[in-house]
């Protein structure tokens, strides 16, 4: 893969950088710093371009996505751009009826409840998204060195909305379907798992750097049930990808109580919300993976010494770690002050220079 430096071959444009040295764990500049949801509402630049353009259409335009992907790295400084999509977007492009609703989120018309129901999840091929690949390759072109995320909504996430109809607070139709019939769980699972795999594969292979896997609702569950009923699907996603050699990135809110086995599940990068401290988010995942982490986004409502505080807090927690990505513990909220998160990147930069 383009993407891999095995002996002999040259390194690519990205290889060197600070972003992928900390999720290898080798020492860096400076910590790496990116957001979640870096790219969207919260600026201007975005809402200017996006005007008109459903959010699923813009998806669908390479050199929208490209602008948009582009914008915070060149207003924030950040280590690494991430690609702009959504989750949902390989579930639109192999047909499944879903929309995404301005302040409200995926919804989708006629959910998955039922065997029946699970036979309209068919695979997804590279040509069902042929305008990813040609925006990675848009993308990469003008990034240079700095890296690309690539992403997908994990299998538990994805079947929440699924089988939910939409954004949920108690996730009660999909836990009624995970406890009352585990066979056809297991098999929408691991259907929404070769989905998953198949558009991370288009991602790397078009040229993303690291991909970065959302399971952003699974600390909903408790560590058991995700051991039985989530992870043998997670892992088979990160499975799929291991032989490209680009770090695997897992996250979820609310997931204290899954961080060792968000790792096992096969990441190389564990993400960690705000509510665990990143030294104890260490031992919980145990040696041999970075940690990526863990602002409380609401915390950049606050004052600028508040902010500088909670960044020290945190950076003094990742000191002694293997490797230490910053980000929020969650995605930018929309009204966020830009100049904040501009702030943020160069304070992390300049307290962690060596
Ligand atoms: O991070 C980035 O900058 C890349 C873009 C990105 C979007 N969605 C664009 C988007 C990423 C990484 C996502 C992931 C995503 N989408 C997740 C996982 C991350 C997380 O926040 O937990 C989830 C759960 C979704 C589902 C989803 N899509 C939600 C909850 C929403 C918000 C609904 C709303 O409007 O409040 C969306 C819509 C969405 N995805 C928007 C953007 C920029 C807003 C729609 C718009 O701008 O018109």
């Amino acid at each position: 893969s383009a993407n891999q430096n095995p002996a002999g071959q040259p390194p690519t444009a990205t290889y060197d950088s600070a972003f992928l040295k900390a999720c290898r764990r080798e020492p860096v500049p400076h910590t790496p710093v990116w957001f979640m949801r870096q790219a969207g509402r919260s600026l201007p630049e975005y809402r200017k371009v996006r005007e008109g353009v459903p959010m699923l259409e813009s998806c669908t335009r390479p050199e929208l996505v490209t602008e948009i992907t582009l914008q915070p790295v060149r207003r924030h400084g950040v280590d690494a751009a991430i690609y702009f999509s959504d989750i949902v977007v390989p579930l639109k492009a192999i047909g499944v009826d879903l929309d995404i609703k301005p302040g409200v989120g995926p919804v989708v018309e006629r959910p998955i409840r039922t065997r029946a129901d699970l036979a309209r999840l068919r695979d997804l091929t590279p040509e069902d998204v042929s305008y990813v690949a040609e925006a990675i390759g848009l993308l990469t072109a003008e990034l240079g060195e700095t890296p690309l995320i690539g992403f997908a909504g994990a299998p538990f996430t994805l079947a929440s909305y699924l089988v939910e109809g939409g954004p949920s607070r108690n996730h009660e139709h999909t836990k009624a379907l995970m406890y009352g019939d585990p066979q056809l769980w297991a098999d929408l699972l691991d259907r929404l798992a070769e989905i998953t795999a198949a558009f991370l594969k288009v991602q790397i292979e078009a040229g993303a750097s690291a991909v970065q896997l959302f399971d952003s609702w699974v600390g909903a569950l408790a560590p058991a049930d995700y051991r039985r009923s989530v992870m043998p699907a997670s892992a088979k996603v990160f499975e799929a990808v291991a032989g490209y050699g680009v770090p695997r990135i897992h996250f979820g809110v609310g997931t204290g109580e899954l961080l060792g086995l968000l790792g096992e599940a096969g990441a190389d990068v564990v993400g960690v919300d705000w509510r665990v401290p990143l030294d104890e988010a260490a031992r919980r995942v145990g040696p041999g993976k970075a940690l990526q982490g863990n602002l409380d986004p609401a915390v950049l409502f606050s004052s600028r010494e508040a902010v500088e505080a909670k960044t020290g807090e945190i950076l003094a927690a990742a000191e002694g770690l293997e490797g230490h990505i910053f980000n929020l513990g969650h995605g930018v909220l929309p009204s966020t002050e830009p100049d904040a998160l501009t702030r943020l990147v160069e304070d992390v930069h300049t307290r962690t220079a060596r």
